[in-house]
């Protein structure tokens, strides 16, 4: 049985992650989150009393704490979503990408080394147990902008433009770091933008429905004609589950759908979707350093690692589009920060377990 480290299981992806691993394998899954903002432990209900998932409040930057977890639970396998995500909030707060995203990832690899090390003392030790693995969740925005040609292979040059690509691709340096100097069993994902059921309304497609819903006025920046390349959530968590069982340590993957999309498109799909009208459509003021269009070429996962997606753009975006409508509870507990007093509710009772 693996014992799994799931860092920002209560996020959208974590939480969505963890959901599909309880339900695929038999292995302890001990979720560590530190309920930001963007953490909601609404996103685990139904998991209460599994005993293969353990819920603990903390912050990847502890090393107390993560060495301590590392000693307690003897994990295999540390799979890293903690992160501060949203590119808007990291051009206004770019130390916290910094912290979280650089350092965070910093003292979990550095756990990771001690603890698998055959010999704990030898700085230069190369050795590792059997088995072990750490994986980096990281994006396709430390590949930078593409122009209206080319997508984005493993090999493209790093060139991240937002604070948060820069915080991303600095921990996806520190990984490789860690390998080359150390040896330490790694992979790196790198996914295209993720949609489906509960990610945080200020993120592009929730944000979309929930002001459309609301009849509110639906902000699209500059023009609307960036392009991202949209991957259902759960065909990202089937990825992460390959490459964790496939993936040949050091690599790289890039995962994605070939799903490119205008902004405008996926807004005036949901407009049409939910029967509105296009004038709640705002165009605002553009994001600076807003990168034009993302594309992934998913060769080598496909080929190498025999993974493929399930979800077709049109079946997953009704299918959440439907989520969202259904859970409006969900949202409402966001929109009004009720999800907060939940977790309160929740954590206090539960202490650190689910
Ligand atoms: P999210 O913002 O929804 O969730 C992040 C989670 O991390 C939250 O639960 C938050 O509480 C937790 N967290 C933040 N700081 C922490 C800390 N210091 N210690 C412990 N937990 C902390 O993000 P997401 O969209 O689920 O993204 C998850 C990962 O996937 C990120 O690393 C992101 O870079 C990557 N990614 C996201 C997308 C996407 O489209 N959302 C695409 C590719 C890659
Ligand atoms: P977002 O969901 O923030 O993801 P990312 O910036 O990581 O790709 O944004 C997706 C796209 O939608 C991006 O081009 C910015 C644009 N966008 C809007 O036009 N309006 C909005 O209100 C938001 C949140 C995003």
């Amino acid at each position: 049985m693996r014992t799994i480290l799931v860092t920002g299981g209560a996020g959208f992806i974590g939480s969505n992650f963890v959901h599909y691993m309880l339900a695929h394998h038999n292995y302890k899954l001990v979720n560590l989150d530190a309920l930001t903002y963007a953490g909601n432990l609404e996103n685990l209900s139904g998991l209460e009393g599994n005993p293969n998932h353990v819920f603990i409040k903390g912050d990847i930057c502890d090393e107390g704490l993560v060495s301590k977890l590392f000693a307690e639970y003897d994990f295999d396998t540390v799979v890293n979503f903690a992160a501060e995500s949203h590119v808007d909030r990291s051009i206004t707060h770019p130390e916290i990408f910094l912290n979280t995203n650089v350092r965070g990832t910093q003292v979990l690899l550095e756990a990771a080394k001690r603890h698998w090390s055959e010999e704990p003392d030898n700085k230069h030790c190369r050795d590792y147990c059997e088995g072990v693995r750490y994986l980096q969740v990281s994006t396709d925005e430390v590949y930078g902008a593409l122009g209206k040609t080319g997508m984005f292979t493993e090999t493209t040059p790093l060139s991240p433009n937002s604070p948060y690509s820069a915080s991303k691709t600095s921990a996806d340096l520190f990984v490789r770091a860690y390998h080359e100097t150390f040896g330490l069993p790694v992979n790196i994902t790198r996914c295209s933008n993720n949609y489906g059921p509960y990610q945080f309304p200020e993120k592009l497609i929730p944000l979309m429905i929930n002001n459309c819903n609301c009849g509110k006025a639906l902000p699209v920046y500059g023009d609307g004609m960036q392009i991202r390349d949209w991957l259902h959530v759960a065909d990202h968590c089937s990825a992460i589950d390959t490459v964790l069982h496939k993936g040949k340590i050091g690599e790289i993957y890039n995962i994605g759908g070939n799903n490119e999309k205008a902004n405008i498109e996926i807004v005036k799909l949901i407009i049409k979707t939910l029967g509105k009208s296009e004038d709640l459509i705002s165009y605002v003021q553009d994001r600076p350093g807003h990168d034009r269009r993302y594309a992934i070429d998913n060769t080598k996962i496909t080929t190498e690692l025999g993974w493929k997606p399930i979800y077709t753009f049109e079946q997953g975006i009704t299918e959440t589009i439907q989520w969202y409508l259904n859970h409006r509870d969900w949202m409402e507990h966001i929109t009004t920060g009720g999800y907060q007093n939940y977790y309160q509710e929740m954590y206090g009772r539960a202490k650190t377990s689910l």
